[in-house]
């Protein structure tokens, strides 16, 4: 029943002064650099609907989100590691007949940074087919690491917000997926996600069309927690030429942010695989030899038994983006880093941006499950 027909990335790349952001919104991530990321298709009565996104120095995707009536436009980052939708880091909350306050102050504290403030009820117009009524979002009063943003959008499971009200402690805040739902706009609450490379800062927009409907390989949501609080799965295995990096089923999450992060048994891996290679204390990016770079392998995960490849490009930072990525020019680095942590903690790994730019996925909040289609 479900149709993944079209998917319409607008990818403007912008110059940014945050460009040496590596703030995580992650909640419960151990490494920082989870900047967010971009999408949106929804399915619409009139067929799917695609909210632009806009990448933002190569790390992060933000999406135009009106809110109030008449709105007032915010770039917020589209996060799929956490639920709450907030604005006012950047261009202040400007409130209007359709802001109701709820009485309830929030305060949700990210993997790097936070934000705390006042919750409102209030109009949410994510494209012109697509407004919620009555969609409860934060106004951050106080806040840090959200340098060039105006907030989130969070598309990450609703038990994410458990605890971030007070006093009223124990609701659940519905998220825009659900009020899409339960407000008739979108029939199933599917999102899909692409992320369209940014090859320059001169790209200025690339349009996508992307077809999917029998291609999409689906991995049900992990039962091990906390992989399971997030967009979690198992992967079965992960290799990188003749190196096992990944050796047994393993829980992580699939998630916006830019880089692809191995528990740091599994980096050990990886990093000895390539000669040369050592990781950048100050950046927490991998740097690589050149001489190492035409001997790398495809690094391949297994997802419910379908292999999918990050190929060496892939698993490279092109190297005019290096100041973007927080490091120097004239070197080399990788998008795979470490975790923080050793395995056997229920989420030893994050997919990132740079495995979604090769793989369509969708977040399937109905029956719970991930699908990954080759873009
Ligand atoms: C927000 O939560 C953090 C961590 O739970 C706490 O340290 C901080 O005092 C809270 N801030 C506010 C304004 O409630
Ligand atoms: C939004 O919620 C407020 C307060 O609960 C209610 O008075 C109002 O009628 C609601 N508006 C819509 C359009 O549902
Ligand atoms: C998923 O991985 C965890 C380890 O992270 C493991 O305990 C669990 O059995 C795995 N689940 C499946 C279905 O393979």
């Amino acid at each position: 029943m479900r149709s993944f027909a079209a998917l319409f990335v607008v990818l403007l790349t912008t110059s940014s002064s945050a460009s040496s952001r590596t703030g995580t919104y992650l909640k419960g991530s151990p490494d920082a650099d989870r900047a967010r990321a971009a999408f949106l298709k929804l399915r619409t009565a009139s067929g799917p609907t695609t909210v632009p996104a806009t990448n933002l120095a190569y790390v992060q995707y933000t999406t135009s989100v009106g809110i109030g009536n008449p709105p007032t436009y915010y770039n917020l980052v589209v996060d799929t590691g956490s639920s709450n939708t907030f604005c006012g880091t950047g261009t202040p909350y400007v409130r209007t007949s359709t802001s109701i306050p709820t009485g309830e102050a929030v305060n949700v504290t990210y993997g790097t940074g936070y934000f705390s403030g006042l919750e409102y009820l209030d109009q949410v117009t994510l494209a012109a087919n697509l407004v919620i009524t009555n969609q409860s979002i934060g106004d951050a009063l106080s806040y840090a690491d959200f340098q060039g943003v105006d907030g989130i959008v969070g598309v990450g499971p609703v038990d994410l917000t458990l605890g971030t009200l007070s006093p009223d402690t124990n609701a659940a805040i519905p998220t825009v997926m659900n009020n899409l739902v339960s407000q008739g706009l979108i029939e199933n609450q599917v999102l899909g996600v692409y992320f369209a490379p940014a090859t320059s800062y001169s790209d200025t927009s690339s349009l996508h069309r992307l077809q999917y409907e029998s291609e999409l390989t689906y991995v049900p949501v992990t039962m091990t927690y906390p992989a399971a609080y997030y967009w979690g799965i198992n992967v079965t295995s992960s290799t990188y030429g003749t190196y096992t990096v990944i050796p047994t089923s393993t829980a992580g999450i699939v998630d916006t942010g830019p880089r692809v992060l191995l528990a740091d048994d599994f980096f050990a891996v990886y990093l000895k695989a390539i000669p040369g290679a050592k990781l950048d204390s100050n950046t927490g990016l991998i740097e690589i030899p050149p001489s190492s770079i035409s001997s790398m392998q495809p690094l391949d995960f297994t997802i419910a038994d379908q292999v999918f490849s990050m190929d060496v490009a892939a698993q490279l930072i092109p190297t005019d983006q290096n100041t973007a990525w927080g490091g120097v020019s004239g070197k080399q680095y990788g998008v795979v880093a470490n975790l923080g942590s050793n395995s056997g903690e229920g989420l030893d790994f994050i997919i990132g941006q740079k495995f979604m730019e090769r793989y369509y996925a969708v977040f399937d909040t109905d029956a719970n499950r991930v699908g990954f289609a080759q873009t």
